[in-house]
């Protein structure tokens, strides 16, 4: 995230002298991104995060592709995915491609008795239902309904659930997360005409130096592998760090919409960016204004991207029984648009409530097992009057 943060102690020149009370060196890290070339934080540990007592056997997570090749308007009942006890046995894979996965979950249980650490991805992770706090080793975010949640590849953590009811929607991104690059000037800084600025973006806080000496089960993911780590030190026992490089949030609610008097295009939506695709936000918003607008998108044909939506809240004006969780994907190669009747029924409406994600990835999406079992194998002829 390019605003510069630092949390805890750190000495006053980078590469010093730097001890504990008790005259002991504390142990500095370099969390750096593209090789040394990119974003990067420094972290000071009370120990070398590199004391490992044991490896576990490594097990595969990699999705199961259902159907590799298709061309077929798809729509997934998101809110069937069951929800399970643990985090990480809740995440389901339903669409994946070279540069991003997009997972379901609805985990029961807070994160006890092991942590994780992607390392292959940067995570997305979009609260739909439930709330309650992300612990790192940079700090704590506390979370919500409609808030993302970036977490940069290699960061480890533990998510703590306030109850039992959570959905969430993740994207893992084989590229970093990043702001959109027209919303940037030349020092990085979220531009005027962008639709969030840094005030919205929460960083890390409190941070919480947990210097404990023991076993740490960490679950590293890497190459569509779990390798079960024990450290012999905790995660969380930074004391403090400085840098770009942390995990942070946004709300869905803090993304101010671009309005107009015609109907506003797609890319006004647009929140994040990654190699390949982009997030976008659908929220609450005044309708066209010109006295003649059809505020109902159009037909389009993506003619090389695919869409997916992601219905969160509120009446989503061009589809007809849309439910919350659902999922459209509409694959490049053939036109989508609104459905019968719905594009005369938005004339003359002055605002909606809708609020949805949408991804667009620029290379198509397989399809996996977990998203055919909650397939609503019709919806491709849901167009007809
Ligand atoms: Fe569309």
């Amino acid at each position: 995230m390019p605003i510069y943060h630092s949390l805890g102690k750190i000495p006053l020149k980078r590469h010093t002298v730097f001890r504990k009370p008790d005259g002991e060196l504390y142990a500095e890290e370099l969390v750096s991104t593209e090789g040394f070339s990119s974003l990067y934080s420094l972290v000071y540990h009370c120990h070398p995060p590199t004391i490992v007592k044991s490896m576990g056997t490594p097990y595969s997570v990699e999705p199961k592709i259902a159907r590799e090749k298709h061309l077929k308007h798809t729509s997934l009942k998101g809110f069937k995915i069951q929800p399970v006890d643990d985090y990480l046995e809740s995440r389901k894979v339903i669409l994946a491609n070279n540069d991003l996965h997009i997972s379901l979950a609805a985990p029961k249980k807070s994160m006890t008795d092991y942590f994780y650490k992607n390392s292959q991805a940067d995570e997305v992770l979009f609260i739909h239902e439930g709330s309650g706090v992300l612990k790192t080793g940079f700090g704590k975010l506390s979370f919500g309904y409609g808030d993302y949640i970036v977490i940069p590849r290699g960061t480890i953590y533990q998510i703590e659930f306030d109850d039992e009811k959570n959905r969430l929607f993740i994207v893992e991104s084989f590229s970093s997360i990043q702001t959109p690059k027209r919303y940037r000037n030349a020092f990085g800084q979220l531009q005027e005409h962008s639709p969030y600025c840094e005030r919205d973006i929460r960083k890390p806080k409190d941070l919480e130096t947990i210097d404990q000496i023991g076993d740490f089960k960490v679950l590293i993911k890497k190459q569509g592998m779990m390798y079960p780590y024990t450290y012999g030190t905790h995660p969380f026992d930074f004391v403090g760090w400085d840098g770009f490089h942390y995990p942070w949030a946004l709300s869905i609610h803090d993304f101010e919409p671009i309005t107009g008097r015609l109907h506003q295009p797609p890319p006004v939506h647009q929140t994040f960016e990654a190699h390949n695709f982009v997030i976008c936000s659908f929220v609450p918003r005044k309708y066209d204004y010109h006295p003649l607008s059809i505020p109902a998108p159009y037909h389009h044909s993506n003619v090389d991207s695919d869409e997916v939506l992601y219905y969160v809240d509120g009446d989503f004006m061009s589809r007809k029984s849309v439910e919350k969780g659902q999922i459209t994907l509409h694959p490049a190669g053939i036109p989508h648009g609104p459905h019968p009747g719905t594009v005369e029924k938005s004339i003359g409406k002055e605002s909606t409530e809708e609020l949805a994600v949408m991804i667009d990835p620029f290379k198509p999406l397989m399809i996996t097992e977990e998203a055919l079992a909650i397939e609503d194998e019709d919806y491709f002829a849901s167009w007809q009057s």
